[in-house]
């Protein structure tokens, strides 16, 4: 289900579902270990990894709507674990947009904890990102012990 890509611009739609500014995306597209989340022969969702010292983060997690709240986020989110504990690391990092009050709380729900606020993150993108009516202007910070 979850299948290392070799083709990564392939996955460019679904990897803007999570984070919708292009050229942002393309500047770490190539970074890390980039998972396509099979449904069969179909492209459902993307994983993006990558890897600091002993800290592995999930730089990018998204799911065709379709595929939204059925429980695939939570069984990535343990995927994610199990690659990052392989990979030696002891914790697991991912930073959400402030303003997305549903991803912060799936996040919360799945066992992160927040850390802290990268302020004016959003700020410094090329184009302003709106999320249910409110700007986003934060990164809200979370991480696990793995
Ligand atoms: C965010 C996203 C990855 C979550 O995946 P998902 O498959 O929809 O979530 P799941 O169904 O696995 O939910 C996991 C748990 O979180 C809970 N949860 C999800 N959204 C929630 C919310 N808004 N409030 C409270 N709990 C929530 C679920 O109830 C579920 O709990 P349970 O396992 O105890 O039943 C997915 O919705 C998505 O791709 N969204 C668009 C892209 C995006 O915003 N990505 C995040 C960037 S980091």
């Amino acid at each position: 289900m979850f299948e290392l890509a070799e083709d990564r611009e392939r996955l460019l739609p679904l990897l803007l579902l999570a984070d919708e500014d292009e050229t942002v995306v393309c500047s770490y597209i190539d970074e890390g270990e980039l998972f396509a989340i099979r449904d069969g022969d179909q492209d459902i969702g993307v994983l993006l990894l990558t890897a600091e010292g002993n800290v592995v983060e999930i730089k990018n997690l998204a799911l065709d709507e379709e595929h939204q709240g059925k429980g695939l986020g939570r069984e990535a989110v343990e995927f994610a674990k199990r690659r990052a504990r392989e990979l030696g690391a002891e914790r697991l990092v991912v930073g959400t947009a402030d303003a997305a009050r549903d991803t912060v709380a799936f996040h919360e729900h799945v066992g992160f904890r927040r850390t802290g606020i990268r302020a004016g993150f959003f700020d410094a993108y090329p184009t302003e990102i709106w999320i249910d009516g409110v700007k986003a202007r934060d990164m809200v910070m979370f991480e696990m012990e793995l």
